[in-house]
């Protein structure tokens, strides 16, 4: 069976209703529904993405209280944007957004864009931004299909490409597009999302409250529990690392400047590297502060603290050692320099790297306590 005979088999406005009712009843009481101005809506679906809505809302507040306005936001300058950032991941959409927001005052003035090529042409705008936007800021008939509503929509419909293919999008589309609730994309899209998100779950569907049950194919067939069909990630890489919080004689702390481009790009870390099977962590983070930034260290033998963080493609583990300046300069520029505490709490640094910070404050409290003879 094709797609156009699974939807014929539905009764499309009697489907509508019954989500759209569900929605209007259910819906989480969420910050970004307060309120449909496109600058606001584009933010909440760049953070929404990857991210769980408990994880974002306080994201959002922040953000929108830093910048409120889509000028504002576009004059700010990179360091306070991933600082604002800090903690979400997926660090390039918000140097994407941006420079997307900059590029619609620049061009738009200030006004985003309402025409779907227009806005698909911005930096980090795909086909599920572009529609989430211009249904629920413009009003826009466009379907908004993203994991989750791949997921709602593939036992519904009884859709089974695989979704981990790029090219399955054109099917879900399809579908979300027969589907559309007219009078209300903003709602038909939003609904098909808090279904996901609260009742076709990927485990465990709550079917027996489902406001659309009747209309599902997964379900009259008792396959919800297969559904989607997804192909496995392949393996991921794990790395293992040894960092160094490294203090010169004023006490102030070596930090670097990651890459521009590729994992975490521009955010701040405690200079590391790859350990080596057989070489002493401490001893290759010595030859490696010399050869590169030509400082003399000491370095602990023993890192007081490890850290696991899991990327989607890859596994960090870091071990950190403490290290001290014995002698030599760097020659600090604007990617590697000493910085106070203070300095260093305005800046960005990856999930990985404040634990390692927080690590080292106990570390510092313990051995104070320690000498005053308290443990
Ligand atoms: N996930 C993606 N977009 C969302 C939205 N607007 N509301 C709730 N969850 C979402």
């Amino acid at each position: 069976m094709d797609l156009t005979e699974k939807i014929n088999k539905i009764d499309i406005e009697e489907f509508q209703q019954d989500l759209i009712r569900w929605f209007e009843a259910e819906q989480r009481d969420l910050p970004w529904r307060k309120d449909s101005d496109p600058y606001k809506v584009w933010v909440s679906e760049i953070m929404l993405q990857q991210t769980r809505v408990d994880t974002v809302i306080p994201y959002y507040n922040r953000f929108l209280e830093k910048f409120p306005t889509i000028e504002s936001f576009a004059e700010a300058d990179e360091e306070s944007v991933l600082k604002i950032w800090e903690g979400l991941g997926y660090y390039s959409r918000a140097r994407n957004l941006h420079s997307a927001i900059k590029e619609v005052v620049a061009t738009y003035g200030g006004k985003v864009p309402d025409q779907k090529e227009e806005i698909l042409k911005l930096k980090g705008v795909g086909p599920y931004t572009a529609g989430a936007v211009l249904s629920i800021a413009y009003g826009k008939p466009e379907p908004a299909v993203d994991g989750n509503v791949m997921r709602v929509l593939s036992r519904i419909l009884l859709i089974t490409e695989d979704i981990a293919v790029p090219a399955a999008r054109k099917t879900f589309e399809e579908g979300a597009r027969t589907l559309m609730f007219e009078p209300n994309p903003s709602y038909f899209n939003q609904a098909l999302m808090e279904l996901g998100a609260l009742v076709c779950t990927p485990t465990s569907p709550s079917c027996l409250l489902c406001p659309v049950q009747k209309h599902c194919s997964a379900f009259e067939k008792g396959v919800q529990d297969e559904l989607p069909v997804k192909t496995r990630k392949k393996n991921t890489r794990h790395d293992k690392l040894a960092a160094i919080v490294l203090q010169n004689e004023k006490g102030e702390f070596l930090i670097r400047k990651r890459p521009a481009e590729g994992l975490l790009a521009n955010l701040w870390e405690f200079p590391s590297l790859k350990m080596q099977p057989v070489l002493e962590p401490h001893e290759t983070l010595q030859d490696f502060l010399m050869t590169e930034y030509s400082i003399d260290v000491e370095v602990a033998p023993v890192s007081f603290t490890t850290v696991d963080h899991v990327f989607t493609h890859l596994k960090w583990t870091i071990h950190a050692f403490h290290g001290k300046v014995a002698g030599a300069r760097l020659e600090e520029n604007e990617r590697v320099r000493f910085v106070t505490e203070k300095e260093m709490n305005e800046l960005a640094f990856p999930v990985s790297h404040q634990k390692i910070w927080q690590a080292h404050k106990i570390h510092v409290e313990y051995e104070k306590e320690k000498a005053k003879g308290r443990i």
